[in-house]
């Protein structure tokens, strides 16, 4: 099984639109969301999506398991296919707030919440995750955590296969200084045969994907799946114009509900990865308005 990362700022459900047109089964994840900003804000302004979207999964920062499991209720309301935890994110305003990667250290603590949120939804609940933090990085440190976990009965692993330095690195730099270390994954995979293991981190197209999916059940793609969308359609991908013409009606009906056109079209700047001529269209993209999109649609045909 395929599934797109959760990405702040970058998988919002416009783009994950977008995703669906080139992707009819993939998972999406949507960017993380705090339990606060569910639990004391209207819940629906994190929460919508447009129903092309399924199967969608909810991504849940918080370590407070009755928020937690209030927030997968409230998800699952809103009819969302899979709660996921976030125990992978290293910055420091998310460790600040008890959440994400450090809470590696507290497994016990994790699985309660686990605990609580599988008791309050029947949809599947799923835990992402890093291979370790700071200097608990052996592999018995992670074997730890996730076992701990999976006394609860939740058995399903995203496992970005790095390490987190909690301090010292930006989120950014932990995305890619801590080496990939997939042979863990594949080790946990071979303990527990039975379980549903996800191997994230570093994948750049659906062949390596599909390499990987002899040795685990699933491969989730993050930056690759934004920077370069068109490599999710598989072997004959369609043109940019294509996938624009089918997004149009989409934005323009976004646009009449007050959304601004950048935030929209962003997400299209991907699609001309690598082109002749990306960075004209990129520079159309940043000041978009409906004929920009008309006109790109008449130029990438002329050009095909
Ligand atoms: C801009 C950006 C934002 C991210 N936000 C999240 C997030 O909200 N939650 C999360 O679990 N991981 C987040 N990640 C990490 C990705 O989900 C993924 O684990 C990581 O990018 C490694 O996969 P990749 O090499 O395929 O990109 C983010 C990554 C990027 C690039």
């Amino acid at each position: 099984m395929l599934s797109i990362a959760p990405m702040l700022e970058l998988t919002d459900r416009h783009f994950r639109y977008l995703a669906r047109l080139l992707t009819k089964e993939t998972l999406l994840y949507t960017e993380m969301i705090t339990t606060g900003a569910i639990l004391h804000n209207k819940p629906e302004k994190f929460l919508e999506y447009n129903k092309e979207e399924h199967p969608i999964a909810l991504q849940l920062a918080g370590s407070s398991p009755q928020d937690l499991a209030k927030c997968a209720k409230i998800g699952e309301d809103f009819g969302y296919d899979e709660i996921n935890l976030n125990c992978g994110c290293p910055s420091e305003r998310v460790q600040s707030g008890m959440f994400g990667a450090c809470l590696m250290n507290k497994p016990a603590l994790v699985a309660e919440c686990i605990n609580e949120m599988q008791n309050a939804v029947k949809i599947p609940v799923s835990v992402k995750t890093r291979i370790g933090i700071d200097n608990n990085d052996s592999f018995e440190f992670f074997l730890n955590f996730v076992e701990t976990i999976a006394e609860t009965g939740c058995k399903y692993f995203i496992i970005h296969a790095r390490k987190a330095w909690l301090k010292g690195l930006s989120p950014k730099e932990n995305r890619t200084i801590p080496p990939l270390n997939y042979e863990t994954v594949f080790k946990l995979k071979g303990i527990h045969p039975n379980w549903n293991v996800v191997i994230n981190g570093g994948v750049k197209n659906l062949d390596e994907a599909r390499e990987l999916l002899k040795k685990v059940n699933g491969v989730m793609i993050g930056r690759a799946a934004y920077e370069t969308p068109l490599i999710l359609a598989g072997e004959k991908p369609p043109t940019p114009a294509d996938i624009i013409e089918k997004y149009l009606p989409y934005a323009e009906t976004q646009f009449k509900k007050g959304v601004p056109p950048n935030i929209i079209t962003r997400h299209l700047m991907g699609l001309f990865h690598g082109m002749p001529g990306a960075k004209k269209y990129r520079s159309l993209l940043s000041k978009p308005d409906f004929s920009t999109l008309h006109s790109i649609i008449g130029r990438q045909q002329l050009c095909t």
